[in-house]
């Protein structure tokens, strides 16, 4: 299933709308009823109504209805040449904690199919501030 998504993420590259970065992400996100649901980034002239991939994706699915996630893998890179890992930004860190289990939801970053880290969501954003916090 990791090949899978990280095989969707790299295909998702090619949606990606960045002409001002030039950096094109691809995200695929599994749920927990096996669902794939897939996200580029969508940049903007105004450059703050940018949108990462990983959001693109999660918003898709809680905009369907689908809220519990299993784990999401993301690839990026400059014209779209995968040179390195590409980790999530500080804010798709939080949009994850606000659906996501710290402990359990993975979070893969890969350079092909064969090359790739896992994360659990925790390691990425210790001591996070979560719905916990706000008792929910
Ligand atoms: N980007 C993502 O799509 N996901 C991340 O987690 C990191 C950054 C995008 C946003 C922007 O379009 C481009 O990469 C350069 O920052």
């Amino acid at each position: 299933m990791i090949e899978t998504l990280i095989q969707k993420a790299i295909e998702q590259m090619k949606f990606s709308y960045a002409p001002y970065s030039n950096f094109k992400v691809g995200a695929a996100l599994l749920s927990k009823d096996g669902q794939i649901f897939t996200g580029c980034n969508i940049e903007n002239s105004a450059f703050g109504p940018s949108n990462c991939a990983e959001r693109t994706a999660i918003f898709k699915a809680v905009s369907e209805g689908v809220r519990d996630f299993k784990m999401i893998a993301l690839v990026g890179g400059k014209d779209g040449v995968i040179e390195d890992y590409c980790s999530p930004c500080g804010v798709c860190r939080q949009v994850m904690a606000e659906f996501c289990d710290l402990d359990e939801f993975q979070v893969i970053v890969a350079k092909s199919v064969k090359d790739y880290k896992v994360f659990c969501l925790g390691e990425l954003l210790p001591e996070a501030f979560s719905p916990k916090t706000l008792g929910r």
